[in-house]
């Protein structure tokens, strides 16, 4: 691999990622990872991030100055730059004079690392110290107002450096550089394509699995639903699905999974029809969060209850492994993913029982989002499922304000069904994070239809634009087509006379109502 180190940016993921997107496998490790450990891990390249520290800090993190002795090419970005030139015994100086944001830099040489780069350049930069002189066999590539040496490389020892950071967008040449340091730097050869991660995780789980048997829990996002049909091209009918239809999906989806997904796998699967155990269990119930956790609690039952049904069938302990479809920020955020990984609590089969003991079997752990869809893509799942926008575990019951019962549940889904048909129609799908179509079950307005009073329920459309979900904006969706969604429920859904649009960033409103 290529090692990404992180020296606490936030950026050190985006490197990984920019790597990947040029083909090249990385992964991201602490600096705190001695050299010993990192020449073990026999990499390909390493890439020192950018972190917060000054090289002048009391508790700056250094570099071990034998990495630059062990033959590995190395390519320091921004603080990574500074504490290779310093290690290697350049001239750091804490100037004053700051540089961050869009910055023009002016080619002085080309090396290896600029080679088709323009004389000058717009890059992103976000440094108090600057790098005054490059250690001894290196030659400077760039200068900038604040950056008397802003790259530099020494084609001899394969050792590279940059003062911005190349892997986030405002550097308009920045994955050019990545490229030139993989490619050129390093020699290395674009081979990671969803075709030859399939093959790779294909023989890993072959490997894992054994001839024992494995279950897993789909939900009908993309990544249950990718991580299984890897599972299934790995070890086809060792593999066991379940899908817990809890009654509270929108139009269509559980078809999705029931009829498309297992067409275009060929997975095992039972589906648990628990509709009317969720209804009774949510009758009167109107407290968000109550609402959360009963759904919840009933999920897990019935999830628990299907997986000793497939064990006893399997005859005792044959079925060893549980599919987990956790991706590599998960990864990443909870500590870099050494050691045995537990079952976290916030994924959909979380929270199983101590009785239930399974392994783990997480194909996805290595990929990135993007990867997720490309490798679901190369593997036949329906594009409907690849690029499904995100939908709350709790489903409908959370956007049914109020006590869910199957009428509400029936109207939302007829309003819901429409409001999507006409984003998809626009082509907004891939503009907007998602779009909750909220019933405001309680509340009743007067209107008029026909030549007739009525007196029916509000729903909300809740477009957002997003990252990462964390924070949204509300989607300035075009007029005509809110006019056309409009139009089309209050026509077409009896109980709904009005259409309201949510202009609440978050925070501070989150995106789901409940
Ligand atoms: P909020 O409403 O907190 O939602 O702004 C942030 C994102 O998370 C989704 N969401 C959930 N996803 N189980 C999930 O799998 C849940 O219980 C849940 N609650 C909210 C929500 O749709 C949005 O994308």
């Amino acid at each position: 691999p290529v090692l990404v180190v992180d020296y606490g940016a936030q950026y050190a993921q985006l490197i990984a990622r920019r790597v990947r997107e040029a083909h090249v496998y990385s992964e991201v490790v602490p600096h705190t990872l001695g050299v010993a450990e990192i020449v073990a891990r026999n990499p390909a390249a390493v890439i020192l991030s950018g972190g917060p520290a000054s090289v002048y800090a009391e508790n700056a993190p250094a570099v071990d100055p034998a990495l630059f002795e062990a033959g590995v090419p190395v390519l320091g970005i921004c603080y990574g730059f500074q504490a290779m030139a310093g290690a290697l015994g350049g001239t750091v100086a804490r100037t004053g004079s700051r540089e961050y944001g869009a910055t023009v830099v002016e080619l002085t040489a080309s090396g290896d690392l600029l080679a088709d780069a323009p004389p000058q350049q717009t890059v992103w930069m976000s440094h108090g110290d600057s790098v005054q002189a490059p250690p001894e066999g290196f030659e400077v590539l760039a200068t900038s107002p604040g950056s008397p040496v802003a790259a530099f490389e020494d084609r001899e020892r394969r050792l590279f450096g940059v003062q911005w950071h190349p892997e986030v967008k405002h550097s308009v040449l920045g994955q050019k550089v990545l490229e030139r340091f993989l490619y050129e730097g390093a020699g290395l050869e674009p081979t990671w394509t969803p075709g030859n991660v399939i093959a790779e995780q294909v023989a890993a789980i072959r490997a894992q699995v054994g001839d024992a048997r494995v279950i897993c829990g789909l939900s009908g996002g993309v990544d249950s639903s990718v991580a299984a049909a890897l599972v299934q091209k790995a070890v086809g009918d060792q593999l066991t699905c379940v899908f817990v239809d809890h009654g509270l999906l929108r139009a269509g989806e559980a078809e999705q999974v029931e009829q498309d997904f297992v067409a275009a796998t060929g997975v095992d699967l039972r589906v648990v029809d628990a509709a009317d155990r969720f209804l009774d269990a949510l009758a009167g119930v109107t407290d968000p969060e109550t609402k959360r956790k009963i759904i919840g609690r009933e999920f897990i039952r019935v999830f628990e209850q299907a997986a000793r049904e497939i064990v006893a069938e399997a005859g005792g302990d044959e079925v060893r492994f549980l599919v987990q479809g956790t991706l590599y920020p998960d990864v990443v955020e909870s500590g870099g993913g050494e050691g045995a990984a537990n079952i976290k609590s916030h994924h959909n089969v979380g929270g199983l029982p101590d009785d239930l003991q399974f392994e783990l079997v997480e194909p996805l752990r290595t990929l990135f989002k993007d990867e997720v869809r490309a490798v679901g893509l190369e593997l036949g799942v329906p594009e409907a499922i690849v690029w499904r926008q995100p939908f709350p575990g709790p489903g409908l019951g959370i956007r049914i304000i109020g006590e869910v019962t199957a009428d509400r549940l029936e109207t939302l889904r007829a309003a819901d069904a429409i409001a999507r048909e006409e984003l998809t129609a626009a082509g907004l799908d891939r503009d907007i994070w998602q779009c909750p179509v909220v019933l405001l079950a309680d509340v009743r307005s007067v209107g008029v239809q026909g030549d007739g009073r009525t007196y029916g329920h509000p729903v909300v459309l809740r477009p957002v634009s997003s990252e990462d979900a964390m924070t949204a904006d509300w989607s300035r969706v075009p007029y005509d087509v809110l006019a056309r969604i409009s139009n089309r429920i209050t026509n077409s859904v009896p109980e709904v006379n009005r259409v309201v649009l949510d202009v609440t960033s978050k925070p501070p409103g989150t995106i789901e109502w409940e």
